[in-house]
């Protein structure tokens, strides 16, 4: 695997870069949580049955979502400014299309539970799939939107609600310095937003994971060791 890049550019600044690594982050660090909750010896009583269908659904509505701004609004754009990167976008927009049925595979598994073995199936393939995906957008696209700074403002209130907890998912782990020249690029109708969206998803990991304990990363690779 290559060394994974950095959050921050080189100079010390945040940009688009930034941000689009830290979803990254936030789909292996999600699927670690799920590989170690399903994997752990004993029964799993109803709450977490419940918590951790639900942590499924906005896993699986993420990485949707994460892939199609990708494929509709990303990509495209990259095609014109970098004509060079065409067959790397091939690529990637092809290793969407075998991931989304693994999707599909994920909620007939989480029915089974307490049964954890099909979840923990679904998990480990789409892990094995997603790491060498990420890691070749790191390696490709990363470096063609550091210069990237700024953030397109919600239209709405309802969408700033919508991207204040997209972004509570995306921070939990990262390091605090990092966050705070992230939230620096963002409207003030988003980071008014933060602190309540971030203690809501504290709470969510409380009650799917049993704990809000989490890393300080400055990659967006998760350190595996704040999950256990
Ligand atoms: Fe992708
Ligand atoms: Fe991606």
């Amino acid at each position: 695997m290559p060394t994974p890049p950095n959050l921050l550019n080189d100079d010390g600044s945040a940009s688009m870069a930034t941000m689009f690594m830290m979803s990254h982050h936030g789909l292996r660090r999600d699927l670690l949580r799920f590989e170690r909750a399903l994997g752990r010896e004993g029964r799993l009583d109803e709450a977490q049955v419940e918590a951790l269908r639900a942590e499924w659904q906005s896993y699986r509505a993420t990485l949707h979502g994460h892939h199609q701004v990708e494929d509709t609004g990303m990509f495209p754009r990259m095609r014109e400014v970098s004509p060079a990167l065409a067959a790397c976008i091939d690529d990637l927009a092809e290793q969407h299309r075998q991931i989304d049925p693994l999707l599909t595979r994920g909620d007939s598994a989480f029915a089974e539970l307490p049964s954890p073995g099909p979840a923990l199936a679904v998990v480990r393939e789409l892990r094995a799939l997603l790491e060498p995906h990420l890691a070749q957008e790191e390696q490709h696209i990363v470096p063609v939107i550091r210069s990237a700074g700024a953030f397109p403002g919600p239209g709405t209130d309802a969408e700033a609600d919508l991207y204040a907890q997209g972004f509570a998912w995306s921070s939990h782990g990262i390091a605090p310095d990092i966050l705070q020249k992230v939230y620096a690029l963002l409207p003030e109708v988003l980071t008014a937003r933060l602190p309540a969206a971030r203690a809501a998803f504290d709470e969510r990991c409380r009650r799917a994971w049993g704990t809000a304990r989490a890393g300080a990363a400055r990659t967006p690779i998760p350190e595996a060791d704040s999950y256990s």
